[in-house]
């Protein structure tokens, strides 16, 4: 089944990227969320993101008109009727996921896909929430969307054939490079980096360096384009700590266990760049 129509549920930094890949290859996309003020947050990102990419010379003016025109915005999942398939982008937790895609199985056509852009979470138990676990599969974006090549596409223990194709030429419409793994705590992407986030962390807590210096020396030690704290900002504290914590629990092994610092800022509401402060201060 080749997709065209594709909903996107979420309008994060994840979710809006997605939408923008999606509409600038070409597919007609239903971006939802769960209010109209985050829609247009979502929206305004899309079109300065795509704006970027007119200066750049990468899209012409009328490309940015076109896929803009593509994508529209909505609070109602009953919309995603019609759509081919459908890319959860929300939350990074089992239960509010599990209760959205139980919600997705009734509205989606028979046929559609469901995918999700979870970071660590089982798709077999995800694929378990619907009647429909064969058309179920993890469609794992890299942050930012518009600018990373890959796809990690994880196949739960009932996903076919059939779909794992239809996300694999989705994705390499979306201009990207997909990688299949199976299903672990993790996938791959995040069982490798979490624990390196987690230990500069660690580093931090323990007085090791600061944290300029924690990550000068893996930027340019390690040729890594932002250091581990600036990255962990970057992707959101709650979300690096919801992975580890899938981790700890998934592997049952203490060398996943989320520092006490990471969970303190998380607790303080500190969840990076996306509410101005984490390990650094991002002024409005
Ligand atoms: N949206 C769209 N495009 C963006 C962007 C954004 N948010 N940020 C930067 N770009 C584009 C720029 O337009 C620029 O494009 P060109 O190459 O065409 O010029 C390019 O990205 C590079 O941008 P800059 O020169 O402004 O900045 P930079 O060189 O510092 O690069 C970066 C920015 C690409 C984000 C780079 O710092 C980087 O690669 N960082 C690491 C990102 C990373 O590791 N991502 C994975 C996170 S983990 C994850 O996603 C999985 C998970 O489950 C948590
Ligand atoms: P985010 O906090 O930026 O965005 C989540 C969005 O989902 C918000 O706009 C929120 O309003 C919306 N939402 C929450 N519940 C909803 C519901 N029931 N219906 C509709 N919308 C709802 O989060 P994000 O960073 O975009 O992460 C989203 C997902 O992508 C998570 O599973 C995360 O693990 C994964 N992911 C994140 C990154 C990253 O670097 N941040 C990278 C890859 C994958």
């Amino acid at each position: 089944m080749e997709i065209r129509s594709l909903g996107v549920v979420g309008g994060g930094q994840m979710g809006n990227g997605i939408a923008h890949v999606a509409a600038g290859a070409g597919c007609s996309v239903i971006l939802v969320d769960v209010d109209d003020s985050l829609l247009a947050r979502a929206r305004g990102t899309i079109q300065k993101n795509l704006e970027r990419e007119v200066a750049k010379g990468k899209r012409t003016a009328e490309e940015r008109d076109a896929a803009l025109s593509r994508i529209a915005l909505t609070t109602r999942i009953e919309e995603l009727a019609s759509a081919d398939a459908v890319i959860e982008a929300i939350v990074e937790n089992e239960g509010v996921k599990k209760e959205l895609f139980g919600r997705l199985d009734g509205v989606c056509r028979p046929e559609a896909i469901l995918a999700s852009n979870t970071s660590s979470i089982s798709i077999t138990r995800l694929a378990a929430a619907t009647g429909r676990p064969e058309k179920f599969i993890g469609m794992h974006f890299m942050n930012p969307v518009p600018v990373m090549a890959l796809v990690e596409v994880i196949r739960g223990l009932a996903t076919s054939d059939e779909t794992a194709a239809a996300v694999d030429a989705l994705a390499r419409r979306m201009g990207k490079t997909p990688i299949v793994c199976n299903d672990y705590p993790g996938f791959v992407s995040n069982r490798v980096l979490m624990p390196m986030l987690n230990e500069a962390i660690e580093a931090l807590r323990e007085g090791v360096a600061t944290k300029e210096a924690i990550d000068g020396i893996m930027r340019l030690g390690m040729n890594h384009p932002m250091g581990p704290l600036t990255l962990a900002d970057f992707i959101g504290l709650d979300t690096c700590l919801a992975i580890l914590r899938v981790l700890h629990e998934g592997f049952g092994d203490p060398k996943y266990r989320p520092s006490p610092l990471l969970v303190r800022m998380v607790d303080a509401g500190w969840l990076g760049k996306k509410t101005g402060r984490g390990f650094y201060e991002y002024p409005a």
